[in-house]
């Protein structure tokens, strides 16, 4: 479907209003290798990336830089971690970094969390750029400021809001990408399509995805930027970029159960949470994207990954739930109405 993206210039820029820690996001073919016209690179910089991301994207960076240095975690989720975080701290402490200088995350979601993680506490913040390599982060992470490593068994669970000073989005860079990866992106833009944009379902019905990639992450990122400038800490309209989460959370973390990507998961997530009357369309554009993996669920693993280990009755979650294409509603159920409404709807589709 997507093994090859067609060469397509675009050139937009995207800006993020948050005061003081506003900032642009450009998305542009080509633009890794004129990073210097964009950011302050005429200092120490450190490129952080990691062992699958190809090496030229971080040495096309550190070759634009006039002092630079690269650090290379492992690839894979187990670099969010305090280890990883250790091992990008020691590098700067051993180049001796200062607060003028700044870091640059090239790679995927991983790097972008970690490395941002980073950039909010080494000598209290120093500057960040994001140059994110997979479609989810182009699409999704890159953007907004949440920034986090793993600890104790729980995702994300020490991180900080930590905006980056610019965002380089260059979807040449996709054409590297395994087709899983691209689907596992496209699940987040199909999220946001369905919450908040009936235009970029349609283009999911109705169009190549292929060729109208560029167009996909702009619309993504310009309903990301409008949530984000509403309500930056997640307050309250910010949950709805967690829409198909709870339950897509639930079949990621519940151990033994699936490899199934994070995007895979939350495309099973997002199913139940849409009425039935749209559910035939959902279903149709997760095909279409190559998201519709239907597993066999545990859903006692599921309930208890979903709620933290929390008591699966009683308390109360507020999840989105999508009526009618582009738009949404939040409200709050039990538990355990989730866990139902999850199972009798995912369990029919097999
Ligand atoms: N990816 C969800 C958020 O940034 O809030």
């Amino acid at each position: 479907m997507l093994r090859m993206l067609k060469y397509r210039v675009v050139g937009m820029t995207i800006r993020m209003n948050l005061g003081k820690d506003s900032y642009n996001i450009i998305v542009e073919r080509g633009i890794i290798a004129t990073a210097d016209k964009h950011l302050n690179l005429n200092r120490r910089v450190l490129v952080v990336t990691d062992s699958g991301v190809p090496k030229t994207y971080a040495k096309t960076v550190a070759e634009q830089c006039k002092d630079a240095v690269i650090c290379i975690v492992e690839q894979g989720e187990g670099s969010k971690s305090l280890e990883g975080f250790a091992k990008i701290t020691q590098t700067m402490l051993d180049h001796g970094f200062s607060r003028k200088d700044c870091v640059i995350a090239v790679g995927g979601g991983v790097v972008g969390d970690l490395t941002g993680f980073v950039a909010s506490a080494y000598m209290r913040g120093i500057d960040f750029y994001n140059i994110p390599t997979t479609l989810l982060s182009q699409i999704d992470s890159s953007i907004g400021g949440k920034t986090a490593i793993n600890f104790g068994g729980v995702k994300n669970i020490v991180g900080a809001f930590y905006q980056p000073k610019k965002v380089l989005i260059d979807p040449e860079l996709l054409k590297t990408l395994p087709q899983r990866q691209i689907s596992n992106g496209l699940a987040e833009a199909v999220k946001m399509a369905l919450t908040s944009d009936k235009e970029l379902f349609e283009i999911f019905e109705n169009k190549d995805i292929e060729t109208n990639i560029d167009e996909i992450i702009s619309r993504s990122l310009n309903i990301k930027k409008d949530v984000v400038e509403q309500d930056e800490k997640e307050a309250g309209l910010r949950k709805i970029l967690n829409f198909g989460h709870t339950i897509g959370h639930g079949i990621e973390s519940s151990e033994n159960l699936s490899e199934l990507y994070h995007g895979e998961c939350v495309a099973l997530g997002i199913i139940p949470m849409c009425d039935e009357k749209i559910r035939p369309r959902v279903i149709k554009v997760l095909k279409k994207c190559g998201l519709y993996n239907i597993i066999d669920f545990d859903w006692e693993k599921i309930a208890k990954a979903a709620f933290h280990d929390k008591k699966a009755d009683g308390e109360l979650v507020t999840v989105t739930i999508v009526k009618e294409v582009g738009n949404f509603e939040l409200t709050t159920m039990r538990f355990d109405e989730v866990i139902d409404i999850a199972k009798n709807c995912l369990e029919g589709l097999r």
